[in-house]
């Protein structure tokens, strides 16, 4: 399938905006979220051309990058959308993923659903499990200058709906707070496939972790 002028010129657009982004949230993190968008949808009902570009503008300005700035993304994404002339409809549809496909703004309750959004959220939610996951986890950690572990400081429960942010925690302990709790959140069939063998492979790689910690092989 080749991709629609749209697809080709959103691509480009969010090229040159992620040029300098962090490795974790990087171009090549889109690209690989909108092929696990592709294929889950395969498999599903959806306007594909909402999927595609969901896929390439969720992170276009992440919070965490813009002092927790949580409209910027939304708004990059309208003006380039209004300026191709796409419909009002996709362009509202778009942006409702955007804001609402982040893990911490899909606890309680639910403001917006759509097949499109469950869609792109599974596809990014895989993005921070299995071998990847593990990867973008400790380059986030470097980049934050944390501990890759520490036996002394323990992984924070989840309360109450929320997930504890814990800005200096190792970071071993976010594969508790949060990565493998995403394999239970996935929305549609195939994204729950995917994650429950990217599961089992994060749950090896932390039996492994704590045997070499200890030196027991
Ligand atoms: P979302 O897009 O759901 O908001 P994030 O942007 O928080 O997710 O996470 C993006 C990537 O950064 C993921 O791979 C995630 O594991 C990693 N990350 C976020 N917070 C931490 C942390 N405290 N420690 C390690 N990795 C983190
Ligand atoms: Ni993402």
């Amino acid at each position: 399938m080749t991709d629609s002028p749209l697809i080709t010129a959103t691509t480009a657009f969010v090229k040159e905006q992620l040029r300098n982004a962090e490795g974790g949230h990087d171009w090549f993190h889109i690209e690989r979220v909108y092929h696990n968008a592709m294929r889950i949808a395969s498999g599903e009902k959806a306007d594909m051309t909402v999927v595609q570009l969901g896929a390439l503008l969720h992170d276009i300005a992440d919070s965490k990058f813009h002092g927790g700035d949580e409209t910027i993304g939304p708004d990059i994404a309208r003006q380039f959308l209004e300026s191709r002339n796409v419909e009002k409809a996709v362009t509202n549809h778009v942006i409702n993923i955007i804001r609402h496909i982040s893990f911490k703004n899909s606890f309680g309750t639910q403001k917006f659903r759509s097949a499109e959004l469950d869609i792109v959220q599974d596809a990014d939610r895989l993005d921070a499990i299995g071998a990847i996951g593990i990867a973008r986890a400790f380059n986030y950690g470097g980049f934050k200058n944390r501990e890759l572990y520490n036996p002394e400081i323990p992984p924070v429960e989840h309360v109450s709906g929320k997930t504890y942010k814990n800005n200096t925690a190792p970071t071993i302990n976010h594969f508790y707070e949060k990565l493998l709790r995403l394999k239970e959140n996935m929305n549609t069939g195939t994204g729950r496939k995917m994650a429950e063998e990217r599961h089992r492979f994060m749950e090896g790689f932390l039996r492994q972790f704590y045997a070499e910690w200890k030196g027991e092989c």
